[in-house]
């Protein structure tokens, strides 16, 4: 059956053919006034102006009335740590009394935190406590989301995290891209000896993935404290010898050259880039990565904000992500990453959308399903209550002008 949506006062993003948007490109969002669109087996089968509708062969459709709203595609959202036992509050109010996200992880707290209490923690009950998150974000616009291990660092509970994000991806109602991240930290017990942990990535971890098929990325957490580029460039080598792609966390609280280290290896994504020099950002808009932008952890841990102006402006590719974790980003809110990205990052509102829709699903090799308004692409969309114009959505930032989600053309209900 096809369903016919009338009456939508925008449809925005709509595009017949699509590249990877950098520089300039970023801020071209194609729309269409008026305009009508039909579903059909869960996709896009067409779409056009109302005024074009009669010119259509006459057929039964079933009609739905979108008086006027918005309908944008679903957020991309291509990197999180959805998977995770218990928030981090505490360590919250310990940042207000003025410790710092470093002197919190030195003292075993942070990503250690997380990880003890994640090895505790049965499959099943991470299943459950992730599959409400994720509900959660269907409902707030989110249509494709990325996630990442990383609060296992053990053999055992890093595989355990992977299996529940398989389960997810498995059973979730939108594509999920699974991401190896056992180089998040170094287990305490390892902290005299890290090449005995990474010798566990490299000959323990990394054969499971492969024979099992657990993961589609290798991620790296490469900075000072964490991971050395000498170290982040091994475990990403051997990630990419057993078939995946290379996504970073890089330049988050230094300039440490892991930008630089992502591009050489032909990262899909360089993510967090908070602290940028001028030759990362020249190296990196001289290459294919992307550069995905998460301003809500630079907003949490009261960094300075992505320098998003400086990357378009010399013709960088960038997307918009949440990292959705409860140390530095407790919130996956797709429409609060893009409000923030205009108002703290000055991204134009066609930037913003932009990149938190195309460029997120290249970020995550979906472009040919998700991102846009495209004939043939998954009917994964937002349909916004009444607004004035598509400023308004980042404008009014805090104000839920969701109305309706539809995922692979039937309305979602949590
Ligand atoms: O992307 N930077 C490293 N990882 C996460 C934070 C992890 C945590 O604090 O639990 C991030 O910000
Ligand atoms: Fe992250």
């Amino acid at each position: 059956m096809r369903l016919l949506v009338e009456n939508i006062g925008c449809l925005v993003n709509t595009r017949s053919s699509q590249q990877l948007l950098r520089g300039k490109s970023l801020a071209e969002l194609p729309t269409l006034t008026d305009a009508f669109l039909i579903v059909e087996n869960g996709r896009i089968a067409d779409y056009g102006k109302m005024v074009d509708l009669a010119r259509l062969p006459a057929e039964n459709m079933d009609k739905y009335d979108a008086a006027g709203a918005y309908v944008l595609p679903a957020w991309c959202d291509s990197h999180t740590h959805l998977v995770f036992a218990a928030s981090r509050e505490n360590e919250f109010v310990d940042k207000l009394k003025g410790k710092s996200y470093a002197e919190i992880a030195a003292a075993g707290g942070g990503i250690l935190a997380s990880a003890q209490k994640l090895q505790l923690m049965s499959e099943e009950e991470l299943f459950e406590l992730a599959w409400g998150r994720l509900s959660e974000l269907i409902a707030l616009g989110t249509g494709a989301i990325e996630i990442k291990s990383g609060y296992g660092l053990s053999v055992e509970a890093e595989l355990k995290m992977l299996r529940v994000i398989q389960r997810l991806k498995m059973e979730s109602p939108i594509p999920v891209k699974r991401t190896f991240l056992g180089a998040h930290s170094f287990p305490i017990e390892y902290r005299d000896n890290k090449e005995a942990y990474i010798d566990l990535i490299l000959h323990e971890m990394l054969p499971v993935i492969s024979n099992e098929k657990l993961a589609d990325y290798i991620d790296v957490f490469c900075e000072e404290g964490f991971y050395t580029l000498e170290q982040t460039r091994r475990i990403l080598e051997a990630g990419i010898g057993i078939g995946l792609k290379a996504k970073l966390h890089a330049n988050q609280l230094s300039a440490s050259g892991a930008v630089e280290l992502g591009v050489t290896v032909g990262a899909l994504s360089v993510d967090h880039l908070e602290v940028m020099t001028e030759s990362a950002i020249n190296c990196l808009a001289g290459s294919n990565t992307i550069g995905t932008l998460l301003p809500t952890a630079a907003f949490f841990l009261r960094m300075p904000f992505q320098p998003a102006r400086a990357l378009i402006d010399a013709n960088c590719a960038v997307a918009l992500a949440s990292d959705f974790n409860p140390g530095s980003s407790p919130s996956g809110n797709m429409n609060l990453v893009v409000s923030m990205s205009c108002i703290q990052m000055k991204m134009l509102p066609e930037e913003a959308i932009n990149a938190a829709t195309l460029n997120g699903a290249y970020a995550m090799e979906l472009e040919n399903e998700l991102g846009s308004i495209s004939i043939g692409k998954r009917a994964n969309l937002i349909f916004t209550s009444e607004i004035p114009s598509l400023a308004y959505l980042p404008y009014s930032f805090g104000t839920n002008l969701i109305k309706k989600v539809m995922i692979n053309g039937i309305w979602y209900k949590t």
